[in-house]
């Protein structure tokens, strides 16, 4: 494009474009090389031709993470990002640069990790946490506080002496590779979309409204700035060495370095030894180490001129496509995969990858038989990210998404507002039905032991189990008449059922396979209801009104449980005695004390979890409702109740009652 104006525009467009992905759907469709790519080509046109300039283009912010529902604050000081570089000669005219500036002086350098997270600042008055605030977009974030003291790494007290009665310290919110591969396992089990990688999953879960989901998904932090007016050195790595015996986690592989050749082989080095770390880098931050020495050289817009990120490349391969698979999930959903000619990427031989959906594949535009670049940036499940098209075969034809579902032959239907392609027949799809026999003998759910994927298959195509309630039919002599079951296989199968009788009643309703109920939310959904009855009974309108479930989950349930062939299965797993309901309380634990009165609750609290304060409420005759009305008796607060809510309790005049209150009312 010759035009330097339409190409502005055009650049403007998609970098806002792939901002909204990377920080609204936690979703990047680029690397951030691209990103950077694209970035530098605006900020060089802009500067080129100044007359172009808008105070809107994105080259003027530094994206925003901010978020509904959280309270915002100003930081104290604002949270800027860094000039970045990909290549070790950069990072020299940098040093080059800095001497310069400093009137010859030679700087020692901090190297360090730049850890791929999400960055956080820490305010500490007098030793002890009071503050977490995300980036959000530099000069305002959220305070996600009771996120952060799930984080057992970050001192909630400090130990140790000499810190500054007031200080703010910035670090890094990390998902470790091992928390992170058990998440995406989950989530893969659920058929929910996986986290891209570790820091849009660190990122993702910072920002959830539930402090013990947080605390269950294993977050990790690293701490790299401390800011304040007294601190103890005038060197930035003393200061973290100092940060490290208050408590907090400082990496050790932060080292101070003398000379460009110094530099030079820290980049080497840790190129090499970031892939034995338990967490995900992206590359490496050098910072000058005299405050002093940072004073003087000062800021510009954007970043400090004392620090430079050196970016590691992600690690990809090129290979030849040799076909497109398209599986198909329990829920039916299609994902479509390449079978690569096998390649080598970072230690493992990489056979498959997935191309996610329709629209990102349409994206690369895949040919037949075309040269594909593989990447493992922070994914377990390699993805493709470009196409070689000057490799391309002439006359290749470009490689369409299937119309019918390739194990059944259903014509597919696109659900509404997403990206996903759906084979609709439930109960005729092998994959589909094996695949929820597969997730409800699972080990969260029902726990059957000695069914694994071929079993499903074989009990499906001996016509022994059609669905998860024929599995109460079985005997060890109907099992002994497959294939491949010996008497032990088919004992260990039958012991199974027996004992899934004795599941609660939430990992039931986990296991029927309803699309969008996660683990979590059957839980909620269990509790609420109850039994299966009151479950069935349940209108949208009283589904939302359960905390976290939205308008399409409530849907979800709804059509579930009006589908005659779910109600059958129900009704014969009730009949084989699975369980139906949480269990009854004790009488003696049952009181009437609250009468009827209605109760919203709101906050994060100390003494009990809000699933217990819900529980206790029912359980003293009280109800629980989702939102404020002039109908609601009482709302129950806790710490960083949302401003809007108690507003609006305020001009209802609806009591607000703490947690103590709370138990004093029902007498404990
Ligand atoms: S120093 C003013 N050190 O990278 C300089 N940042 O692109 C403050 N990051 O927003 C940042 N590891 O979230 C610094 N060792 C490290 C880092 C690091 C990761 C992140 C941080 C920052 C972003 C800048």
């Amino acid at each position: 494009m010759s035009d330097p104006k339409e190409r502005v525009a055009q650049l403007r467009h998609l970098l806002n474009e792939h901002n909204y992905h990377y920080y609204v759907e936690n979703d990047p469709q680029i690397s951030d090389r691209e990103f950077d790519a694209l970035m530098h080509e605006l900020e060089a046109l802009e500067l080129e031709h100044p007359g172009l300039d808008d105070p809107l283009s994105p080259t003027h912010r530094v994206g925003s993470d901010l978020s509904k529902g959280f309270e915002q604050v100003e930081h104290i000081y604002p949270m800027l990002s860094l000039a970045n570089t990909y290549s070790p000669a950069e990072v020299d005219q940098w040093l080059e640069r800095t001497r310069t500036a400093l009137m010859g002086e030679e700087p020692a350098v901090v190297g360090e990790l730049k850890f791929d997270g999400t960055g956080i600042s820490l305010i500490y008055e007098h030793g002890r946490l009071v503050r977490a605030v995300t980036r959000g977009d530099g000069t305002r974030g959220d305070v996600v506080t009771d996120n952060v003291k799930t984080i057992r790494s970050i001192p909630l007290e400090l130990r140790g002496e000499g810190w500054p009665d007031f200080f703010e310290i910035r670090g890094e919110i990390v998902m470790p590779w091992s928390a992170f591969e058990r998440l995406n396992e989950e989530r893969a089990f659920n058929e929910e979309p996986l986290f891209a990688n570790p820091r849009n999953a660190a990122a993702g879960t910072l920002k959830l409204q539930n402090p013990a989901e947080v605390a269950r998904r294993g977050l990790d932090a690293y701490l790299y700035y401390l800011l304040g007016d007294n601190l103890p050195f005038d060197t930035h790595y003393e200061n973290m060495q100092a940060a490290r015996s208050w408590g907090f986690r400082v990496s050790d592989r932060m080292t101070r370095l003398y000379s460009s050749a110094e530099v030079e082989a820290y980049i080497t080095r840790m190129d090499r030894e970031r892939k034995e770390l338990p967490v995900a880098t992206d590359g490496l931050v050098f910072k000058v180490d005299s405050l002093r020495q940072q004073l003087n050289l000062g800021f510009t817009a954007k970043s400090p001129r004392w620090a430079i990120a050196y970016k590691f490349a992600a690690e990809r391969a090129c290979t030849r496509l040799l076909s497109v698979s398209f599986d198909v999930g329990r829920m039916g959903t299609i994902t479509p995969v390449a079978n690569l000619e096998p390649v080598l990427l970072s230690g493992t031989v990489v056979k498959r990858a997935s191309m996610h959906n329709e629209d990102i594949m349409r994206q690369l535009d895949v040919h037949e038989g075309d040269m594909l670049y593989v990447e493992k940036g922070g994914e377990i499940i390699p993805k493709i990210v470009d196409v070689d098209r000057s490799a391309r075969q002439p006359g290749a034809l470009p490689v369409a998404f299937v119309s019918h579902c390739p194990a059944c032959g259903t014509p597919l239907v696109r659900v509404e507002g997403e990206a996903s392609w759906v084979c609709p027949n439930k109960w005729g799809c092998v994959p589909q039905i094996t695949g929820r026999v597969e997730h409800y003998v699972g080990r969260r759910m029902m726990n059957i032991d000695g069914i694994g994927e071929e079993t499903a298959a074989t009990l499906f195509a001996s016509g022994l189990v059609g669905n998860i309630a024929d599995l109460y039919d079985l005997t060890v002599d109907s099992l002994m008449t497959l294939d491949g079951i010996a008497r032990k296989g088919a004992e260990r199968i039958v012991q199974g059922v027996q004992a899934s009788k004795q599941v609660p009643f939430e990992r039931v309703v986990y296991a029927l396979s309803i699309p969008y109920v996660g683990e979590t939310t059957a839980k909620k959904v269990a509790r609420t209801a109850g039994n299966i009855d009151r479950l069935m009974a349940m209108t949208e309108t009283e589904l939302t009104g359960i905390e976290d479930v939205g308008p399409r989950i409530a849907r979800s349930i709804v059509d579930y449980f009006a589908a005659p062939v779910n109600r059958s299965i129900v009704e014969r797993l009730r009949a084989a005695g699975v369980r139906m309901a949480v269990p009854e309380r004790d009488p003696a634990e049952v009181s009437d004390v609250l009468g009827g009165k209605s109760f919203v609750i709101s906050g994060v609290f100390e003494r009990h979890s809000r699933d217990d304060y819900k529980a206790l409420i029912e359980s003293n005759g009280g109800r629980n409702v989702g939102s404020i009305s002039k109908k609601t008796d009482y709302v129950l607060a806790g710490a960083n109740m949302g401003p809007a809510k108690l507003e609006k309790a305020q001009k209802l005049g609806i009591p607000v009652i703490g947690e103590d209150e709370f138990l004093a009312m029902i007498g404990q």
